[in-house]
């Protein structure tokens, strides 16, 4: 009996050790996916803003990338929540007050930052959708820049960003990449589709509002689950029965043809009641396309 408690023991202590050994390796794969630094082939220049670029970059920032839902209402930063197992995330001050990169930032660094992911002291940056706005055309990223160049300075330091074990280990597996190690750093970026209910505008649009970062890629629900979970948006999920105006009414109030109200904490549909009837129109048009 003796005998079979010490094999069953040393059993379970390998079986733990191994468990540990990989945890180990998985995370200390995610601690060097985050430490390389990757550098950016293009430099970018803006192009010198004017009154209706700067309304039209009003509009990108607050509702259709929603900048402001993470990095707050004057853009002058927020942390994500609390510290957990996942580590802090905090989303930089964007202005040039104390603690913002605005002040220091070129056209350049804004290009790494929100097109590639790449922080303005080289860092990969964690919990930015950059792989969505990689999809910027060079005309709309002006008139974005234009509007981030001019906000009031708001002092705000900020703790950094500190992802910890359980995010390193969703990096070192590989279930999450952060956007720098998915964009291709020699990206030449292509010309905005021209405005209308199309669905070319309207996928140019589902990368610009990011509906990936939380409906999957693919539109089909994320790769795993947990935060931020959202669902199939494609013909074999929920909308297969919803009307377009249905859709449009969904986006824009949160409410469900059904009535049921959509949970605003977890789909930013209040963020999105400035959208126009041509860019929804469009979106729905791209997501009836899709497979
Ligand atoms: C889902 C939340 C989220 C959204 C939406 C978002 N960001 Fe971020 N952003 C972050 C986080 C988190 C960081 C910091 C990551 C880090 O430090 O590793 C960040 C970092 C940045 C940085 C890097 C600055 C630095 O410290 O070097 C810039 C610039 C930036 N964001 C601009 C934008 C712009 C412009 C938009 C809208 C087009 C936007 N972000 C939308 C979460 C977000
Ligand atoms: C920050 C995460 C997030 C983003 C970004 C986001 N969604 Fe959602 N969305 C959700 C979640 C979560 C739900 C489910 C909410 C609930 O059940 O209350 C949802 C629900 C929906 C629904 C209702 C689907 C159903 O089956 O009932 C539609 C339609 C929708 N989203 C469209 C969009 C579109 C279009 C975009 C981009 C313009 C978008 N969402 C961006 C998280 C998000």
């Amino acid at each position: 009996m003796k005998k079979l408690f010490r094999i069953v023991g040393i059993g379970l202590a390998s079986i733990v050790g191994v468990l540990l050994l990989a945890v180990g390796i998985i995370s200390f794969l995610g601690s060097k996916k985050i430490a390389a630094s990757p550098s950016v082939a293009h430099d970018f220049t803006s192009q010198a803003p004017d009154s209706s670029m700067l309304a039209h970059g009003e509009q990108l920032a607050t509702v259709v990338s929603r900048c402001i839902g993470c990095h707050g209402v004057g853009l002058q930063g927020a942390a994500l929540g609390e510290e957990d197992a996942f580590g802090l995330f905090v989303a930089s001050n964007l202005t040039s007050g104390k603690g913002g990169v605005g002040g220091s930032f070129t056209d350049g660094d804004w290009e790494k930052a929100v097109r590639h992911g790449i922080g303005g002291d080289g860092r990969v940056l964690v919990g930015m959708p950059a792989e969505f706005f990689s999809a910027y055309s060079d005309e709309d990223f002006s008139a974005l820049l234009s509007y981030l160049k001019q906000l009031p300075p708001i002092d705000n330091e900020l703790p950094k960003t500190k992802p910890a074990l359980l995010a390193k280990l969703l990096i070192g597996a590989g279930i999450y990449s952060p956007p720098s190690l998915v964009v291709d750093p020699e990206m030449v970026h292509a010309t905005s589709p021209p405005t209308g209910s199309t669905i070319e505008y309207g996928k140019y649009l589902t990368n610009l509002a990011a509906c990936g970062e939380c409906h999957g890629v693919a539109l089909k629900g994320p790769a795993f689950e947990g935060p931020p979970p959202g669902p199939d948006l494609t013909r074999t999920g929920a909308l297969a029965t919803w009307s377009e105006a249905e859709f449009l009414h969904a986006v824009r109030s949160g409410a469900r043809p059904d009535g049921t109200i959509l949970d605003p904490n977890l789909m930013p549909w209040p963020g999105f009641t400035r959208l126009t009837d041509t860019q929804l129109s469009s979106i729905w048009a791209y997501l009836n396309s899709l497979p």
